[in-house]
């Protein structure tokens, strides 16, 4: 490992603009966008997109997604083919209501665009995100910037730029500082088809919305991508371990504290000791939910955190990878997660990266 530091600045026009020089010369940087922070890269450069992948240490079979401002919006067909057929009219309607936003569109790609960029896959996952920093380098680039999130592969997803250098810190030069990711969760990803939409990922627009808008059938199907479910075929369990604290974290329903005092405490006991963890940190959906775990004399988890006040979902998502980072720095050597048990709406991304984030087996 380099002595070199990474610089947190602040996102005036000229950072914004050394930050562009850097991107124009092939180099990544630290970029904010409303879900979380992003690795940014040259889209259309497989030096750039070979960058990012050693520096978050991924392996190429998991693909980029690529990240245009408005002002690339009428040049998209330069990099992707768009569909004549009957999911023409519900990929425009996605795009005018959700662009710029949280919801990342598979499309057919053209040559222009590097493999290395889908993993060899035929489509590639463009987004437009919404936070006024990430809208004026790319505008400034004038190229699709890949940028996954701009964590080391497999850990917690970085929502401020602190996080970033804490992921990174030595094998990037800059971050920009965008304040706090206000979503918290990364982007919905999906694929339009002439029979409704197919979800990949569940992230910041639900599936309830999505077909809300579009009126055609949604459905979540679990397989990330064609060239993900070989490697998970290949290598079964891998991709289920992904956002995760390097501390074993256990997750419970969040209806886990209404069962009586004695099933609870035997249950913790008996993780204690399975895990052979001395000290155990607890991490509720609400804050009431968290006090619920407080009857006893002696307390059953020697930290406490809860992801929102009153457990609402928004909140929760926003603050869903700052609060497991917080409890995984908290010195415990165990982490009693509950999950929310209503997986509409929000529920199923947050669902789905608690789930990925805990201890299996
Ligand atoms: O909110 C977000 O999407 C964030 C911010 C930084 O924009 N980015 C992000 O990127 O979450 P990343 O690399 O951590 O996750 C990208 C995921 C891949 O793991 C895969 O599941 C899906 O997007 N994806 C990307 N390209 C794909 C493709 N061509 N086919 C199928 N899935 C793809
Ligand atoms: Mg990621």
């Amino acid at each position: 490992m380099n002595d070199l530091k990474t610089r947190v600045l602040e996102p005036t026009t000229a950072h914004i603009r050394s930050a562009a020089e850097l991107l124009q010369a092939g180099d990544v940087v630290g970029m904010p966008t409303e879900t979380v922070y992003g690795l940014a890269g040259h889209g259309l450069r497989t030096d750039s997109l070979s960058k990012i992948f050693s520096v978050k240490e991924r392996p190429t079979f998991d693909p980029l997604i690529l990240h245009i401002s408005p002002s690339l919006l009428p040049r998209l067909t330069e990099w992707v083919v768009f569909p004549t057929g009957k999911s023409r009219g519900c990929l425009d309607r996605l795009i005018q209501r959700y662009w710029p936003g949280p919801l990342t569109i598979l499309f057919k790609k053209k040559a222009i665009i590097p493999d290395l960029a889908t993993s060899g896959s035929p489509e590639v996952a463009i987004r437009m995100p919404s936070h006024p920093v990430a809208m004026h380098l790319i505008e400034i680039v004038g190229v699709p910037l890949a940028a996954p999130s701009a964590n080391r592969f497999g850990r917690i997803s970085p929502t401020t730029a602190l996080d970033v250098v804490k992921e990174l810190n030595g094998k990037i030069t800059v971050v920009l500082d965008g304040g706090p990711s206000l979503v918290g969760v990364e982007s919905t990803v999906i694929r339009v088809t002439d029979t409704g939409i197919e979800i990949l990922r569940p992230g910041g627009v639900s599936l309830e919305e999505l077909s809300q808008t579009t009126g055609v059938p949604v459905k979540q199907i679990s397989i990330p991508s064609a060239a993900l479910s070989e490697v998970k075929s290949a290598s079964p369990g891998l991709l289920e371990n992904h956002y995760a604290p390097r501390t074993p974290m256990i997750l419970v329903s969040d209806t886990f504290s209404e069962k009586p005092f004695d099933d609870i405490r035997n249950h913790i006991w008996e993780k204690k000791k399975k895990h052979s963890a001395k000290s155990i940190a607890l991490i509720a959906v609400s804050k009431s939910n968290m006090e619920k775990y407080s009857f006893s004399s002696s307390p059953l988890f020697q930290k406490n955190f809860y992801f929102s006040d009153k457990g609402s979902r928004i909140e929760i998502a926003q603050s869903l990878f700052q609060t497991l980072r917080a409890a995984d720095e908290s010195g415990v050597d165990l982490i009693f997660c509950e999950n929310v048990s209503d997986i509409s709406g929000l529920g199923a991304a947050i669902s789905d990266r608690l789930y990925k984030a805990s201890f299996k087996g």
